[in-house]
């Protein structure tokens, strides 16, 4: 490589980290490996460290922070930084009178042409002035009252997408420019930002905007170099030395092509129709896109009408931002309650001061499960930033801590469920815990009852789950054995329920009647106990042969089933330890529900009932699955390794170690052959 003299390889790395830049944080497309920019990046930073007096402003390497000020210098705007009128709609109708007002100051009648607008998204962030002079930004200031900001050069350097230094030809950078804009936070880097500080104990952000706003205004700027922030331009305040485009479009794609992120989301549309189009479109895009908006902005797109229309007070009568309803707001969680929900999971739910925020009232906000309200440090009395975004549940964001108050209460999970009194448990290694009421607690009837009926359960025909909500509603139907009762009712209260005719009713009766006639499996999978499906229900049927003996059967017992681990067995063990549960279940049998019952199958007829086997080795044509089910389903058992107490070994190819104990202790060896002969009954 040729040796150039210091002063132009610092220029030439400093133009082409630039360039990487550009691509990178403007363009979203990388120009180059992330070790390649960093050995130009250190590069740079050893010559200037070298060469001190060639150090500079724009060069990239400030862009990682300085040192800390003691406060920010005030920083008066040559162009006042004024506000837009805001409103806050969500019908057409605002839009129709924005455009009717513009009209009406230009004189215009109903016959003259549509006004051409220029709309595009309301950012929510932080409003920024970037100065540039020959090219060269020297100063950042925030809006503050609008005449006079604060210097947040130092902090605003640290923002990658945001030019140093303008591209574009020498003769095209004016003498000053002033470009405004709005330095946000993108979700992703946010929830990576917080999910770091998080992992180290660190303090997180609340939301993105008050992750923008609060770095921008942070005195250290290394502390602001360490958040990830974002731009849009999206206006002008001074230049000098530049010629103006005639519309408000023509100079955002003028910031473009001098280095400035523009966001894609805007349009130059025609009349109220087309500001109408664009606010439904960005409504629906809303959630989709990568940062917060708080709405869209409607600016007149030339210039020249825009100087017609001039300013009414601080705002310009060319342009309005129509605000969405909120997505987030403040208010005081008035107490921490638990939800029950379908499956027995006890959710805790945040009781909130009504606060309007995403176009609804919200007066319940979802705080997950315990771990979360820990971890939120959630408590009743503080104030909360509550978010419903789209149609997503509201949730609790998080704790403004400064509001909090000393008589705050700590939130404890309840030992009980709050709706039917069963103990709640929650396995150490899980995040929900749930209430162990089951078939008892009215907030899983419904679901229990739509399992209960299902086809491979005790399969009630046309029992779906619009009728389940209004039986249980209309308190017909509390448990599975109310059911068997309806007959009793009448065809006429149930002809009555929406969407059933008398014979559908009819026919509705007959299919829980026929249902009574059904197998010991099929009804313990219908009850609905945790961790037992189907399979296991029928292990558990051909174990016990009689729901006495299962309901009867302690842990221990229960772990003897092939396939009962102690998982299962703590599962089944617990749901009988309910009395309420097994109330239901004698409710069933009086109504009727019955099946054939019988000693334990395995006990009876099996030749190798109670027999212990070991595989080993490659058998000729069954796998070790297959062998395996063959013997569990006659009442064996599989074990791992060879013991005095193993009664048959079954040897394949290759069989080694196992093979060689069990001829030592002298226990009995078979081939597949003679194995498929033994369990042939
Ligand atoms: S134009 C004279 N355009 O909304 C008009 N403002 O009061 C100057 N904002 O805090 C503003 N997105 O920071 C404009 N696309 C956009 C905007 C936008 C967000 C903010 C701005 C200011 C407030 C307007």
């Amino acid at each position: 490589m040729l040796q150039l003299p210091a002063a132009a390889r610092i220029d030439a790395l400093r133009h082409e980290i630039e360039r990487h830049d550009h691509a990178y944080y403007v363009l979203d497309a990388p120009s180059v490996p992330d070790g390649e920019y960093d050995r130009l990046f250190r590069e740079l930073q050893a010559l200037e460290q070298q060469y001190p007096e060639l150090t500079s402003a724009d060069s990239p390497t400030r862009r990682v922070g300085g040192r800390p000020l003691p406060e920010f210098a005030p920083v008066r705007h040559a162009v006042p930084m004024l506000s837009i009128r805001t409103e806050t709609d969500t019908e057409p109708s605002g839009a129709r009178a924005f455009d009717g007002r513009v009209r009406r100051e230009l004189g215009l009648s109903d016959s003259d042409a549509m006004i051409e607008y220029a709309t595009e998204l309301k950012f929510d962030g932080l409003a920024i002035n970037l100065r540039y002079e020959h090219g060269i930004l020297v100063q950042a200031a925030t809006r503050g009252d609008g005449e006079t900001g604060e210097d947040v050069t130092q902090n605003v350097r640290t923002v990658h997408c945001i030019p140093l230094r303008l591209s574009g030809d020498a003769l095209g950078i004016p003498a000053v420019l002033e470009v405004r804009g709005e330095i946000y936070m993108r979700r992703p880097d946010f929830d990576r930002y917080n999910a770091r500080q998080r992992a180290f104990n660190r303090p997180t952000l609340v939301n993105p905007r008050n992750g923008a706003a609060g770095s921008i205004r942070q005195l250290d700027p290394a502390i602001a170099a360490q958040r990830p922030l974002s731009f849009y331009a999206y206006g002008l305040g001074e230049f000098r030395g530049w010629e103006l485009p005639a519309t408000h479009s023509g100079v955002l794609d003028a910031l473009a092509a001098l280095g400035f992120p523009v966001c894609v989301h805007r349009a130059v549309v025609q009349g109220a129709d087309g500001l109408i189009a664009f606010h439904a479109r960005i409504r629906a895009l809303r959630d989709s896109l990568p940062f917060d908006i708080d709405g869209v902005v409607y600016k007149v797109n030339a210039l020249s009408v825009q100087q017609r229309l001039g300013f009414v007070t601080r705002e310009p009568r060319w342009a309005v931002a129509h605000k969405y309803p909120a997505e987030e707001a403040l208010t005081i969680v008035e107490a921490i309650e638990v939800q029950v929900g379908r499956t027995g999971a006890i959710t805790p739910v945040a009781r909130l001061a009504p606060v309007f925020v995403g176009g609804v009232t919200v007066t319940n906000a979802t705080l997950h499960n315990e771990d979360e309200v820990r971890r939120k440090d959630v408590r009743v009395g503080d104030t909360v930033i509550v978010r419903r975004a789209g149609d997503v549940i509201p949730e609790v964001v998080g704790v403004v801590l400064e509001r909090r108050r000393v008589s705050s209460v700590d939130f404890s999970m309840p030992v009980v469920c709050p709706v039917c009194g069963s103990s709640i448990e929650k396995p150490a290694d899980e995040a929900i815990a749930r209430c162990t009421g089951g078939l008892f607690c009215p907030a899983q009837r419904k679901q229990a009852l739509l399992h209960f009926a299902s086809r491979r359960a005790m399969d009630v025909e046309g029992l779906g789950d619009k009728l389940v909500e209004q039986l249980v509603d209309a308190a017909i139907i509390k448990t599975p054995a109310d059911l068997y009762k309806m007959g009793v009712l009448g065809l006429a209260t149930l002809a009555g329920l929406e969407r059933m005719a008398e014979k559908s009713a009819e026919n509705l009766l007959a299919a829980i009647e026929q249902s009574k006639q059904t197998t010991l499996g099929r009804f313990i999978f219908a009850l609905g106990i945790r961790n037992v499906g189907e399979a296991t229900a029928k292990e558990l049927a051909r174990h016990f042969g009689t729901l006495d003996a299962l309901m009867d059967a302690d842990i221990t017992v229960l772990q003897q089933v092939p396939d009962v681990g102690p998982v299962v067995a703590a599962s089944v063990a617990h749901f009988f330890a309910e009395a309420h549960n097994r109330e239901v279940v004698e409710q069933l049998r009086a109504a009727g529900v019955r099946w054939e019952e019988g000693a334990p199958a395995a006990m009876v007829s099996s030749p190798i009932a109670g027999k212990t086997f070991v595989l080993t080795g490659t058998l000729p044509t069954l796998t070790r699955d297959a062998a395996k089910d063959m013997i569990e389903a006659l009442g064996g058992k599989v074990a791992g390794s060879v013991s005095k107490k193993t009664d048959f070994v079954v040897a394949g190819a290759q069989a080694g170690s196992k093979l060689e104990k069990a001829q030592q202790l002298g226990v009995s060896i078979l081939d597949e052959g003679q194995f498929l002969e033994m369990v042939k009954v």
